[in-house]
């Protein structure tokens, strides 16, 4: 009867051990690997597929602030409306004053008519260009005609004077910071 009993209980704890290994497998996270490789390449067509076929931009919310065409400045349009895919709302909430890899910031350019003239993208990828803030900067005709990509000299040059505020001229992400 002992001998019974004590087999019962190993077979118990047998179930009981391979339930609990189950559970860890399946709780497991995607590797840091996986998600780096879901981030679209830092390439114009690859972008404009994913904010605007993937997903589309225009469902993700405005710069935290700022309505939808809003009075722009100098070289952006007359008026501006400003999106933040989710990653970069979600630092600016956090006021981390960091925005973290894959962020993306979309500025759609109107004319004084309120045309869209131009759409210009920043992307930030860790390692992509140090000296330029990690941003791969866009520019596309609303046609989706490529206008400038890549390192651009002259968005890295203009917007290096935010570069203490991520290089973002729009709203502070680091509050104390913003000259
Ligand atoms: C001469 C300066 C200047 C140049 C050149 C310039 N920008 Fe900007 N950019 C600005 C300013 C100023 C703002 C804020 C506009 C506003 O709110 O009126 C801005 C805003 C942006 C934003 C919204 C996020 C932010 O930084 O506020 C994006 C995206 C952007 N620019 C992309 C580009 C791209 C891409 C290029 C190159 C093709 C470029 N910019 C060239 C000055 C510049």
């Amino acid at each position: 009867m002992i001998r019974l009993l004590m087999v019962a209980c190993l077979l118990l704890c047998l179930t009981l051990t391979a339930g609990c290994k189950k559970q860890e497998e399946s709780s497991t996270s995607p590797s840091a690997d996986q998600k780096a490789a879901a981030l679209p390449d830092t390439d114009g067509r690859t972008l404009i597929e994913l904010i605007t076929v993937t997903q589309d931009y225009r469902q993700w919310p405005l710069f935290p602030g700022k309505e939808a065409l809003y009075k722009g400045q100098h070289p952006h349009g007359a008026y501006l409306t400003t999106y933040v895919s989710p990653t970069v709302l979600a630092a600016l909430q956090n006021k981390k004053g960091q925005l973290p890899d894959g962020s993306i910031i979309v500025k759609e350019n109107y004319s004084p008519e309120k045309e869209l003239a131009a759409v210009t993208v920043m992307y930030r990828r860790t390692g992509y260009n140090p000296e330029g803030g990690d941003w791969y900067w866009l520019k596309y005709a609303p046609d989706k005609t490529i206008l400038a990509e890549g390192k651009v000299d002259g968005c890295i040059n203009c917007h290096r004077a935010v570069q203490n505020n991520e290089w973002v001229f729009t709203g502070p992400v680091k509050p104390a910071e913003l000259p």
